[in-house]
């Protein structure tokens, strides 16, 4: 797929799907912004693809970081035709009433709040442009929850409540929003779910990957696939969707 005209904002864009999006769009040719709290992990793509990415660190809980760093990230693409936000962080399993009040709220704060202030930001851009596609990262827990995930299944219900009421309220502006529900994936994050057991291979092996019907991790590339599809214009009718990238039943 060519992606020439793709200029696309990524978020979490240094973490294992970030890194993976941010890959295949730049492989496809288009120009791309990455944020991220850290943007470390992207050094060697930045040397590959001088021209084409730019890295921005910040905090996108905190609004006036999301605000400078959309407008550095619309200096540098011009237009957002895409966005793809894949911020997220994990939630150790915790019975609930053992869950801080604090957890609770840097839950919601980094895997919800943030979709509000970077979807406010960007969607300013789109509305102008009269066209955009907006791809929220989400996850298949917010469907079939794991027991003391509460507050990430929560955050992450959240997240796919916001896209489909975004979807609605931008359909009359051609700005599709659709939303990704990825299955037990191969990155880092996996093993943060059920650290007690301190063993992260062994928590992916016999926890996650024996639950996926296909027999297999989710590897970030495949969420990538989803990524580059919902923004294609092959899905120039798809808007409020949420599509599991989950290998069949994976908990
Ligand atoms: N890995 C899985 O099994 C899995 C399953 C379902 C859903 N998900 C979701 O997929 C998304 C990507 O997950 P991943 O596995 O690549 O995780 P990851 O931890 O590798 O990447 C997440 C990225 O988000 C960034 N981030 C966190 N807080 C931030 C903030 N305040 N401001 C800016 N950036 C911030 C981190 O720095 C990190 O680079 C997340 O939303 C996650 O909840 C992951």
């Amino acid at each position: 797929m060519n992606l020439q005209n793709k200029t696309v904002v990524v978020t979490g864009a240094n973490g294992g799907m970030g890194q993976a999006i941010t890959k295949r769009f730049l492989e496809g040719g288009a120009k791309v912004a990455a944020l991220d709290l850290h943007v470390d992990e992207l050094e060697e793509l930045e040397n590959e693809y001088p021209d084409r990415l730019v890295t921005i660190s910040a905090n996108l809980t905190e609004e006036k970081q999301v605000k400078d760093a959309i407008e550095k990230a619309v200096d540098f693409l011009g237009k957002i035709t895409t966005l793809v936000n894949t911020l997220g962080i994990a939630q150790s399993a915790t019975p609930i009433d053992e869950v801080e009040f604090s957890q609770w709220n840097r839950l919601m704060a980094v895997n919800t709040t943030s979709l509000f202030l970077i979807n406010k930001e960007v969607v300013k851009t789109m509305k102008k442009q009269g066209m955009g596609s907006i791809t929220n990262i989400a996850s298949i827990a917010a469907e079939r929850p794991r027991p003391g995930l509460n507050a990430y299944v929560t955050s992450k219900g959240g997240a796919i409540a916001f896209t489909k009421a975004l979807a609605i309220e931008l359909a009359e502006y051609k700005i599709r929003v659709n939303a990704i529900n990825p299955g037990p994936s191969d990155t880092s994050m996996l093993g943060k779910f059920s650290p007690e057991d301190g063993d992260v291979d062994k928590v992916k092996e016999e926890t996650f990957k024996k639950s996926v019907p296909l027999g297999e991790l989710v590897k970030p590339e495949d969420i990538a696939e989803a990524a580059l599809y919902l923004s294609s214009d092959g899905a120039r009718m798809v808007t409020g969707s949420v599509l599991n990238v989950d290998g069949g039943r994976g908990i």
